[in-house]
């Protein structure tokens, strides 16, 4: 059985307030006992959190990293600098980093620098509106998958995000979703067999407390990318408890 995973991205959200209220707040509720949590800070907010978070076993995810090592990259952050920071993981080819430029070569290659310093990457997929109403979602998904599935290696995770969900309060119906989780885990078990039964799947868009119960009980669902509810400190720990 895959143990499920439930992510924050807190996108580019917070202050050391905020961020300090929140995380106390999610380490005297949430329980790692059955399910990975972790928490996605901007950059700034890594130290901070890291502090925060130490002794509860919540992980600390990177919302992006450079495809380069360190070196004469003004404003990008290399991957073995979020090693430094505490992240064990980091969130890669996030649909806003893709609307703004980010192809399916450079997530590959930011995953490749995510590995080769040991953090794992959250690799995230999915279809625009336009894409799924033309009947190309599938063919949309493969496609991102097939830039990183060669390297793919245990212990990264994927994660649906149609994109169409996201931030909009419209989320994929649990049908829906497991739709596309077994197409992915299909495509997995196609081009890295070892690897298709143990890869945990996330979907994200729109996961709130309301719905993430029937969401996380589909049988390739492993859990949630969650953003606008994990910034409420109430709505995230909800979510972790519903995961199984
Ligand atoms: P929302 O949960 O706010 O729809 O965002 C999902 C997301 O983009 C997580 O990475």
């Amino acid at each position: 059985m895959r143990r499920s995973v439930v992510a924050g991205n807190w996108k580019m959200h917070g202050s050391s307030a905020m961020i300090e209220d929140l995380v106390k707040s999610l380490a005297s509720r949430v329980s790692i006992d059955t399910c990975d949590v972790i928490v996605s800070p901007p950059f700034p907010y890594l130290s901070l959190v890291q502090q925060l978070t130490a002794g509860t076993g919540i992980g600390l995810a990177g919302q992006n990293c450079s495809e380069h090592t360190q070196g004469a990259h003004t404003g990008e952050v290399a991957a073995d600098m979020l090693v430094d920071l505490g992240c064990e993981w980091v969130i890669l080819g996030h649909s806003e980093r893709r609307q703004a430029g980010e192809t399916d070569a450079q997530v590959a290659a930011k995953a490749a620098a995510a590995r080769s310093v040991g953090l794992k990457p959250i690799l995230c997929v999915g279809e625009s509106l336009a894409q799924r109403q033309s009947g190309e979602a599938v063919a949309v998904v493969t496609t991102q998958l097939a830039a990183v599935v060669k390297d793919l290696a245990a212990g990264d995770v994927i994660a649906y995000e149609p994109v169409w969900a996201i931030g909009t309060g419209e989320t994929a119906t649990p049908a829906q979703a497991q739709e596309m989780h077994g197409e992915i885990r299909a495509f997995l078990a196609q081009h890295q067999p070892a690897l298709a039964e143990q890869t945990r799947i996330l979907y994200g868009g729109s996961v709130k407390a309301e719905n993430a119960a029937e969401l996380f009980a589909a049988a390739d669902i492993d859990g949630g990318l969650v953003g606008g509810a994990s910034l409420k400190a109430d709505d995230f720990s909800a979510i972790v408890g519903a995961a199984p």
